[in-house]
């Protein structure tokens, strides 16, 4: 779960690797290196602990200021024409400058950067020690760097290949090599890596956000294939026989402004506002009568109308929207549905029917859990679909079917837009499966669609209302050691999502309870002054939660309502934070997100605290 960039062109390239590894942070951010190359053959390699500042810094102090030249003797690095970089999340060996990549080999040939893990590192680690190799790291990537090297003989692309054979786990890495001015050689099994085809050079990176600015023109490498890149293009070579590949090359529709902050603070915060085109964005063109919702894969109607069982397996933020797809998919579709924590699935021997439809919740498509309860229900016969907000990532390349988000890159580590998004393709699928099953008449299914249209404008206006309330709200209990979420029904799963979003960015100890639960443990952690944040809208059992609210309203607790009936007396003596109307009960605890996420950003902004890159957390996660 690292960011991995290459570039070979016309350009210098050092702060292109380093524009592009910023952008790349979201991928882990523990440590990061680039390495360059001269033209005579050098190889500079500055390798730092932190994030891509700490590395500009370990650069600064290295390059005399105003110089040319570089200082070999100190690996100051260089500002050739090819270069790669890397910026790191730690899943082999500690954080450490020598950890760090890239990494080299023992007589400093071949450098490489890697993502992922490789599982038969040891013994590749002791068969190349045997042989002599000297490995000053604890990384399996070092092992990479070795074992290229072994197999170099003038030829980098036969070397990497072969390299690539041994290699057990999932990984992309970029490859150079020291008497190899013109060319980059990146291969990738089961982990993100894109070719970006620039008027100047051809880069290669985890993502497209970290080429963004030289080009939006972008060739998928698969897995087992190899990506040649030089200053004039790149090809790509066939798994296994290793003849020329003929692939498209893809324009994408993501522009830089689109991944920069826009002048807000953070990403966070932008991405907080911009949940209403996100879900304007995931709706368009989707909520018609007999769309094809899923890219891919038609849906038959005869197959809907007997479908026995949705399954939805996903993490963190994606299980919660998963929560939330299911109340909308049993209410409107009446299908069953079973939502699934994807590493608890796919280990406990779950009994898959070849009928059900299995649906894989990812915004990155790429997380590992995720990914492994895809395949084993894809493996014992089930239809397998993906709801995610990458092109080309691994869930697209392995669903049979896929609805993507469209809702932007989200840089924040902290997932928001993605997650209302989700849950808008949710609401979308359920529409249509809705339709198609004849639970919903015409007239609901057409007002339903109406309030989904109106969705994104509501979203807007919960921003608004609720931003400076809810960051007064954040001033006055930032200093609670402990916080309660609790909610009902579809607010049940919001709750969880405001308590999972508060603990990631400001690390306090949050947690959230179905409100019916309470008096079975929960209500004993409740203390005088104990904040709890009720979700407290419209909903079939809103008169229930209202009781629950008294309960701990009773025994001293600070409640705060976030609700669409701030009039409403029963409410008592909560602080209340006021959201806009929908009718739609489901729905409307979709809009009360908005302020538990504007919470924890700002309590988080006010402690001082990096909201975009929590500790310990990393945007997309790659391994189990
Ligand atoms: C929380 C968050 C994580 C992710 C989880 C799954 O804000 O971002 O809990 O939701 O790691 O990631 P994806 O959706 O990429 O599979």
């Amino acid at each position: 779960m690292c960011g991995i960039i290459g570039y070979v062109g016309g350009r210098p390239c050092r702060e292109i690797l380093l524009r592009g590894l910023e952008r790349l942070e979201y991928r882990g951010y523990d440590s990061a290196g680039i390495s360059t190359l001269d033209p005579d053959g050098t190889i500079h390699a500055v390798r730092a602990v932190g994030n891509i500042a700490a590395l500009r810094a370990a650069i600064a102090s290295r390059v005399p200021v105003g110089a040319a030249g570089l200082d070999d003797e100190d690996h100051a690095g260089g500002d050739g024409l090819l270069g790669i970089g890397h910026t790191r999340w730690a899943t082999h060996g500690r954080v450490s400058q020598a950890n760090a990549h890239p990494h080299s080999d023992t007589t400093d040939r071949v450098h490489i950067v890697l993502n992922g893990i490789v599982e038969n590192h040891l013994e590749l680690r002791a068969q190349l020690t045997a042989e002599g190799a000297d490995f000053t790291s604890e990384t399996d990537a070092e092992v990479v760097a070795h074992l290229i090297a072994h197999h170099y003989e003038g030829d980098l692309v036969a070397a990497a290949r072969h390299a690539y054979d041994q290699l057990e786990g999932h990984y992309a890495f970029a490859v150079m090599a020291a008497d190899q001015p013109e060319q980059l050689v990146a291969m990738r099994k089961e982990c993100p890596l894109i070719v970006g085809l620039a008027d100047h050079g051809s880069f290669v990176a985890s993502s497209v956000s970290a080429f963004l600015e030289h080009t939006d023109r972008v060739l998928e490498v698969q897995d087992g294939e190899t990506a040649v890149l030089t200053r004039s293009g790149a090809r790509l070579l066939a798994a296994g026989s290793g003849r020329p590949v003929i692939r498209r090359t893809t324009t994408l529709d993501w522009d830089l402004e689109a991944a920069e902050k826009g002048g807000y603070d953070t990403f966070l915060a932008k991405e907080i506002d911009e949940q209403a085109d996100a879900v304007a964005q995931t709706l368009a063109g989707r909520l018609d009568a007999d769309v094809a919702l899923f890219d891919g894969l038609t849906l038959e109607h005869e197959h809907l109308q007997v479908l026995q069982r949705v399954r939805i397996v996903a993490c963190g933020t994606s299980y919660h929207s998963g929560l939330v797809g299911r109340h909308l998919i049993e209410s409107w579709a009446r299908v069953p549905v079973e939502v699934e924590i994807a590493s608890e699935y796919r280990y406990r021997e779950p009994v898959i029917e070849h009928d059900e439809l299995v649906l894989g919740i990812t915004q990155s498509g790429e997380t590992a859990d995720t990914l492994g309860a895809m395949r084993l229900a894809a493996g014992r016969g089930a239809t397998v679909l993906a709801i995610t907000n990458v092109m080309g990532s691994q869930a697209t390349r392995e669903a049979d079917g896929v609805l993507f988000t469209r809702a932007g890159i989200e840089i924040s580590v902290a997932a928001t837009k993605t997650f209302t998004s989700q849950v808008a393709a949710l609401a979308a699928f359920a529409l249509a499966l809705g339709r198609a099953r004849g639970t919903l008449d015409p007239e609901r299914a057409g007002a339903l669609a109406a309030q989904l249209q109106h969705l994104p404008q509501l979203l807007a206006q919960t921003v608004a209302a609720t931003d400076a309330p809810v960051r007064e709200l954040a001033r006055a209990l930032s200093d609670e050691p402990l916080f309660v979420f609790l909610g009902r029904h579809a607010g049940n799963p919001v709750a969880m999502e405001g308590a999972l979003k508060l603990k990631e960015i400001t690390y306090r100890p949050a947690e959230a309870f179905a409100a019916g639960e309470l008096k079975h443990g929960p209500i004993a952690l409740i203390a005088p002054g104990t904040p709890v944040l009720c979700v407290a809208t419209s909903s079939p059992v809103r008169g229930k939660l209202l009781t629950n609210m008294a309960e701990v309203q009773a025994r001293g607790a600070r409640v705060i309502a976030i609700t669409d009936e701030a009039g409403d007396p029963a409410l008592g003596d909560a602080e209340v934070v006021a959201i806009p109307r929908t009718d739609d009960p489901l729905l409307q605890s979709l809009l009360a997100v908005v302020p538990l996420q504007l919470l924890a950003h700002h309590m988080a902004s006010q402690l001082g605290l990096n909201v975009d890159q929590p500790r310990n957390l990393a945007k997309t996660v790659t391994v189990e």
